[in-house]
């Protein structure tokens, strides 16, 4: 199906979403969508291309693709970060595939002009060879990328007119400061194809309605918070807060990390009151502070996690428009990046970040090779989301369904997504998509719809 020029969006955007919490399927498969945000979302984004400890020393690289862009990221002589496109100046040939490490700069493996870490051309064989024309300074250094460093990761944007990195990103960027993600590093790195479009696939993580049914092992019983304050065992409280820990450390493949679960277990005995109000606050407090003295007391860089706790930041999920997630439970967290392959196909990665004392952090993790999205080696909660999107994906193509009917009061995470997205395919100047993207990068569990301005 084409796009159906009738039916717009108060912004004008074909299949855009006229009433905020009801969203159109055609979204989700339509090809000419596809090319819209081909054309008007990613070239204009920030996107997380590389987590920083995959380029540590001066000459590696780490090559990013979304879409048939490719974006090399390298560290230089300077130990900056650098981004250039991928394209040998000569006849086009990418220059570096993959991730690696270079001598002193790239050279093309076709008929080998070279190129500083810089992106400065250094060397063109049989230049007297080429008309004055072809071989102009300015035109055969390599197309730099601007690039931005943020939270442990490079940043890319093709957009040379948009606002700094940190202007998009907020307030994503100071919440996650306070939570010192930028000294977390990757423990290990999963990536996997999900036969679903790259917002659907998304989607799925941006509410928190979903759990009762697709993580029921996520659903902490009521008879350990009973209304009855006299029916509360301050054991069997401890006993499923214990469970919990374990469940979402295993399932989730260590968003809490064992040695956080380690730390809980040891606060087993703790005396607490039979009054249930306190007796959480104090099992939650002094759990924050076991994990914090435990990590402080091995040499690593971990936030006070009562004085997130106090201001309001100790949540479990933070976004940023477009495409990327961190998780951040204790010390340790769990990060997305989600990147189109085509309208139905989707690029998943998850990486497990954690801290570790300084001169003790693992080397470069290796790049993963996408599993299937039904491969068994997936972690228990993961799986459980991954198996009802390809059954999503196929369900909405039926001509009866028309839209998603969002819940107004807590898929409003969906909502204001799916609408920030509608402002860049509206082509909206950044002042005007301002507002949107500081309502969309946040915390977008249990998000009411939000008004963005436009
Ligand atoms: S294409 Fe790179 S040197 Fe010819
Ligand atoms: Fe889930």
């Amino acid at each position: 199906m084409t796009v159906d020029h009738r039916r717009r969006s108060p912004l004008g955007v074909p299949f855009g979403v006229e009433v905020p919490d009801r969203i159109p399927k055609e979204r989700y498969y339509d090809a000419d969508f596809f090319e819209m945000e081909s054309d008007l979302l990613w070239p204009r984004v920030w996107q997380m291309a590389c987590r920083l400890e995959e380029i540590p020393g001066v000459g590696d690289f780490a090559e990013y693709e979304i879409l048939d862009q490719s974006v090399i990221v390298v560290r230089t002589a300077g130990n900056e970060v650098a981004a250039f496109q991928n394209s040998c100046r000569h006849r086009g040939v990418k220059v570096v595939e993959g991730r690696g490490k270079l001598k002193s700069g790239f050279t093309c493996p076709f008929h080998g002009w070279c190129y500083g870490l810089d992106g400065k051309n250094t060397f063109v064989s049989k230049a007297k060879s080429f008309s004055e024309h072809n071989l102009e300074r300015a035109d055969i250094d390599l197309v730099p990328v601007r690039c931005e460093v943020w939270g442990g990761c490079a940043w890319i944007n093709l957009d040379d007119t948009a606002p700094p990195l940190r202007q998009c990103i907020e307030p994503f960027a100071s919440i996650l400061d306070a939570w010192k993600v930028e000294s977390m590093r990757t423990e290990w790195w999963e990536s996997f194809r999900l036969p679903v479009n790259w917002k659907l696939a998304q989607e799925a993580f941006l509410e928190q309605y979903h759990v009762i049914e697709t993580h029921p092992e996520l659903v902490i019983p009521k008879r350990f918070a009973p209304r009855d304050p006299a029916a509360f065992d301050p054991k069997s409280f401890v006993d499923a807060e214990l469970h919990y820990l374990h469940v979402m450390s295993e399932g989730m493949g260590g968003m809490v990390h064992a040695n956080d679960v380690a730390v809980a277990e040891a606060q087993r005995d703790i005396e607490l009151s039979s009054d249930p109000t306190q007796a959480m606050a104090t099992w939650h407090a002094s759990l924050n502070d076991a994990v914090v003295a435990w990590h402080r007391g091995r040499g690593a860089d971990i936030p006070d996690l009562n004085e997130l706790e106090e201001a309001g930041l100790n949540e479990t999920m933070f976004y940023c428009f477009p495409h990327y997630f961190v998780l951040p439970m204790y010390s340790s967290a769990s990060s997305y990046r989600f990147r189109p392959l085509g309208p139905e196909e989707t690029l998943m990665e998850i990486w497990s970040l954690t801290r570790y004392p300084p001169g003790q952090e693992p080397g470069p993790p290796q790049p993963p090779e996408p599993r299937a999205f039904d491969d068994e080696r997936i972690p228990p909660i993961p799986t459980q989301d991954f198996s009802n999107l390809p059954r999503q994906q196929k369900g909405l193509h039926n001509a009866g369904f028309e839209y998603m009917r969002l819940s107004e009061g807590i898929e409003g995470g969906i909502a204001n997504f799916e609408r920030t997205l509608d402002g860049f395919l509206a082509g909206l100047p950044f002042d005007q998509l301002a507002a949107a993207l500081r309502a969309v990068n946040v915390n977008p569990l249990e998000r009411p719809v939000v008004d963005l301005g436009f």
